[in-house]
């Protein structure tokens, strides 16, 4: 099916669950097989990105294991220890897939062997000065593709021993902290990162699970290095906050739904969009779940349609939910106002540009969005149209574009559908199951 026609519905009622949060499954991929012992980690995302990252590690040597249990999926990892990972067979490619592109490329810059780290062609556009700076400070041996005084995939890395540094990143990115943060663990000595915002911190919660001496206050992180990383043995992956956020948004602008979503990861980083929406009115019940062998909390969330009001979100609203911000135009569009998105300047170098990709999106259904430099500007509320709308090739995108159709007039076509197996591979499965 390379495109998804969406109606509108009457309402969505019921329960679900969310696939695996992806920020988390890729890490626990990373520090599985580095760590010694054998790791099984429950819940974990089946899909195209975390596919690339275990790809890339039994290239280099690690067993991993995807296996079903009673509905559940679980990856089984015979970890590697610190140095085990041996010289890659082939380049290792990484599809689209930008978090285990940066984070493997601190792990690979430190290791006694070379290796060739590639993508497709919009992985291969995004911006990759932001990790090679710091690591080359550490001591990395990285030749990238150069173009317009930016560098970009692929990356061809010598083997190189690191030493600790001080770094403080120029754009608040998990990405770029967690890349020199897994650097840290080969370096001599000491590695501080401080960030101008606080990003999302799984990075640092799971390496403290393996056992690492990292220390994290604020905004402010210090990693030891070589301190062998220890398996828990097992570890759960709580719902992806960001899977979730389609089905919010759904419940409050489908008029008529009451709809809970378990066992949601809600780590306090990846809040925001939750502290937005009800700024803006949104009925949303969270209830923390206890007695987990966690290392993320989770909760389920429960949400009722609601009568939105605008907002004016600001940067550190738009650090807690970067990801969040494209359907977050979608609820816009129904909100009563003026709903102004500042600073928004990250989300042009995503999977596509977002700020492009949703004010050309929106504006076919008729929302009145626009764009100044880096804030989005949206006028609410609108009654939408149907039309034919791309997803970019962006799996936020797509999924954005259902959501819309569900209250749309007409029928909204989504063309580049395929894309959501990034992050959500049976997204429009789940969607129809709660319209009964
Ligand atoms: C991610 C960090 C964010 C986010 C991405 C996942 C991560 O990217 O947008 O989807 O797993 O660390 P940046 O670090 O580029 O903001």
């Amino acid at each position: 099916m390379q495109e998804l026609t969406v109606h509108k519905i009457h309402s969505l009622r019921g329960t679900l669950t969310v696939p695996g949060d992806k920020s988390v499954s890729q890490r626990a991929v990373m520090l599985g097989a580095l760590a010694q012992g054998t790791t099984r980690i429950f819940h974990f995302l089946e899909c195209d990105d975390c596919a690339h990252a275990m790809g890339a590690f039994r290239n280099m040597g690690v067993s991993l294991r995807l296996f079903h249990e009673a509905d559940e999926t679980i990856l089984e990892i015979a970890g590697k220890g610190l140095w085990g990972l041996s010289h890659p067979r082939e380049p290792l490619y990484l599809g689209n897939s930008g978090t285990t592109a940066r984070l493997l490329t601190g792990i690979l810059a430190a290791q006694p062997f070379s290796s060739v780290v590639h993508g497709d062609a919009s992985l291969s556009t995004r911006p990759m000065k932001r990790i090679l700076d710091p690591l080359r400070r550490m001591g990395a041996g990285i030749a990238a593709r150069e173009q317009a005084a930016q560098e970009f995939l692929p990356f061809q890395i010598s083997r190189a021993s690191l030493r600790g540094i001080s770094y403080e990143t120029p754009v608040p990115s998990a990405q770029v902290k967690s890349c020199v943060l897994l650097a840290g663990m080969y370096a001599s000595g000491t590695t501080r990162v401080r960030e101008p915002l606080k990003t999302r911190d799984h990075t640092e919660r799971m390496l403290k699970m393996f056992g690492a001496d990292i220390r994290a206050r604020g905004r402010r992180i210090t990693i030891q290095g070589g301190r062998q990383l220890q398996s828990p043995e097992n570890l759960i992956v709580p719902g992806d906050i960001s899977s979730a956020a389609f089905f919010i948004v759904a419940a409050l602008l489908v008029p008529g739904s009451d709809v809970t979503i378990s066992g949601v990861g809600i780590n306090p980083t990846r809040t925001g969009i939750l502290n937005v929406l009800r700024r803006m009115g949104a009925h949303i019940r969270v209830r923390r779940r206890y007695g987990d062998e966690l290392a993320e909390p989770t909760a389920d969330i429960r949400v009722a349609y609601s009568r939105l009001s605008s907002i004016t979100v600001d940067a550190v609203d738009v650090a807690y939910c970067i990801d969040e911000l494209p359907i977050l135009c979608v609820a816009a569009s129904q909100a009563d106002g003026t709903t102004v998105i500042r600073g928004a300047g990250e989300l042009r170098v995503k999977e596509t540009d977002r700020i492009h990709a949703m004010v050309t999106n929106l504006r076919a259904l008729g929302v009145q969005i626009d764009n100044r430099d880096n804030d989005i500007v949206i006028c609410g509320p609108r009654r939408l149209n149907g039309a034919v709308v791309s997803s970019f090739g962006d799996h936020r995108t797509a999924m954005c574009m259902a959501v819309a159709g569900l209250i749309a007039q007409e029928p909204v076509t989504i063309s580049g559908w395929p894309c959501v197996a990034k992050s959500f591979p049976d997204f429009s499965e789940r969607l129809l199951r709660l319209t009964g």
